[in-house]
């Protein structure tokens, strides 16, 4: 009786986690301030108006963020054109 045995190699895919991050004025800005306390996918997988992605750095400044107010228009601006409301 012949015994087969399966080796179960699971391969976790790393690539999944890839940053989403599209390129343009204020990638950077959301790379070198907003990824510190959580990942870029949060902020990505929203959809909002520039008055709400403006909310929404205001609180994240508010919460301890550090963005200069060159950075933050350069930021609101990006993030209002990247990911508008669908
Ligand atoms: C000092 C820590 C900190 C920094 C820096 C930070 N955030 Fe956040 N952010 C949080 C916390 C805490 C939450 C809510 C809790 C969670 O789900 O992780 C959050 C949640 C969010 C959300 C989800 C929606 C919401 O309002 O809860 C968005 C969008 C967001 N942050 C955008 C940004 C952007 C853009 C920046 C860069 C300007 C940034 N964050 C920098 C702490 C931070």
């Amino acid at each position: 009786m012949m015994r087969t045995i399966i080796l179960a190699v699971t391969l976790t895919a790393t690539a999944a986690s890839a940053q989403t991050v599209p390129p343009g004025p204020g990638a950077d800005v959301l790379k070198a301030r907003c990824v510190s306390c959580h990942e870029a996918d949060i902020i990505v997988s929203q959809r909002l108006s520039l008055a709400a992605w403006t909310r929404s750095v205001d609180k994240m400044v508010r919460w301890g963020a550090t963005v200069t107010p060159e950075e933050k228009d350069a930021l609101v601006d990006y993030l209002a054109s990247r990911f508008p409301p669908r």
